[in-house]
């Protein structure tokens, strides 16, 4: 088995697959409300064509783990044919989704191998729900949760991104919602991936203010966090506000993805491949690896492995986010697949 590693000595383990482009949301950070352009589906790579692709890494490369995103995935149709097709490569594999329509989908796809599920949900208020999303969809998240908890995921995250003056008042909320329905709370810092282009530093919400607000309420202890971009801790209420809480009192989790403050660029071990077939060795790649092309053109295994390993030896030291030299990608999130 041959690593894939990098110069600055990564090992890759994860690839994110983003199965569609297309979403039933418009997030305001992520997508214009209209006016998206959407790949044509002879495009996006069929699950025959990821399929090869996840082999190929599985097998020579000794890949450990399989995200997939959108876009929303469960967008893609039949997506628990591709779940159980990538189930039987024996990796873990997981999907992080708008938890919409997960109602519908949620158990299919555990009973088609699906082992993890991270949802995004910014806000418990539902008029700021449908400003942030531009969709009244609030209570089906809420359901999707649960239904994902029905199902046996577990456990279930729930990914809170977090910009200053829209939902940094929420984060005792989530936490609160964490701790009683059993999920995980990670809070994001909000990244210079969005559509609008509205990104400035002083809308990231922080994690040492994040901390700040944790310690005020609840006592809080780090958890392992391995080569996973958030930092982990548990959390109870402290003794002077357990009451407030009466019997729900109990230890929760919940985590902080500071790629903005504390970027893990360091220990990054993930690749990803877009709906439309590039392979791309960073979030904020400039570049990537067009492997549709080569898929198409007819190219054998061994051409797609040596293009792969190129392509992660291309990769840069880290995303330069904050300095006078960060370029933006000219790809946003629901693009790469966040
Ligand atoms: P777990 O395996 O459950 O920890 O999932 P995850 O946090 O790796 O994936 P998820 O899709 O839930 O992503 C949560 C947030 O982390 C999103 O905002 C992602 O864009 C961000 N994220 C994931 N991978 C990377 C990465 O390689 N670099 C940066 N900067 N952010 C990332
Ligand atoms: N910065 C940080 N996280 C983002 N996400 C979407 N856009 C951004 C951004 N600009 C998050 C979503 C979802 C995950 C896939 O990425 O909230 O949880
Ligand atoms: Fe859709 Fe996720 Fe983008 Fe929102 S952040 S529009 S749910 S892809």
């Amino acid at each position: 088995m041959q690593p894939l590693i990098d110069t600055f000595g990564r090992v890759h383990k994860d690839l994110r697959i983003s199965v569609t482009d297309r979403c039933n949301f418009r997030c305001q950070y992520c997508m214009p409300e209209e006016g998206m352009v959407w790949l044509d589906r002879s495009e996006i790579l069929t699950f025959d064509e990821i399929y090869r692709i996840a082999n190929i890494l599985v097998e020579r490369f000794g890949l450990e783990s399989i995200r997939l995103t959108g876009g929303e995935p469960t967008l893609r149709r039949e997506l628990h044919v591709l779940v159980s097709r990538l189930a039987s490569l024996g990796v873990e594999l997981s999907m992080t989704t708008n938890g919409a329509t997960l109602e519908r989908h949620a158990v299919d796809l555990f009973e088609a191998g699906l082992t993890r599920i991270n949802i995004s949900l910014d806000t418990l208020d539902r008029q700021k729900f449908v400003e942030l999303t531009r969709r009244d969809q609030l209570q089906q998240v809420i359901e999707g949760i649960d239904a994902a908890k029905q199902a046996g995921f577990d456990p279930v995250k729930v990914n809170v991104m977090l910009m200053k003056g829209i939902n940094d008042t929420e984060i005792i909320d989530f936490l609160e919602f964490g701790r009683t329905s059993d999920v995980v709370i990670r809070f994001i810092e909000f990244m210079p991936l969005d559509a609008g282009e509205e990104w400035s530093q002083d809308r990231v919400v922080a994690a040492s203010e994040i901390m700040d607000q944790v310690t005020e309420h609840y006592r809080s202890e780090s958890l392992e966090r391995g080569s996973s971009p958030a930092e982990r801790f548990r959390f109870e209420p402290k003794s002077d506000v357990s009451s407030d809480l009466g019997e729900n009192a109990q230890w929760g989790e919940f985590g902080i993805i500071a790629s903005v403050s504390e970027p893990f660029c360091e220990s990054c071990d993930r690749i990803r491949l877009t709906s439309d077939g590039q392979l791309r060795n960073c979030l904020f790649a400039l570049e990537h690896l067009d492997l549709r092309a080569l898929l198409r053109g007819g190219g054998t295994d061994e051409q797609l492995a040596k293009a792969i390993v190129e392509e992660v030896e291309a990769k840069r030291s880290g995303h330069n986010i904050g300095q006078v030299y960060f370029i933006r990608p000219s790809k946003s999130m629901s693009q790469v697949g966040g």
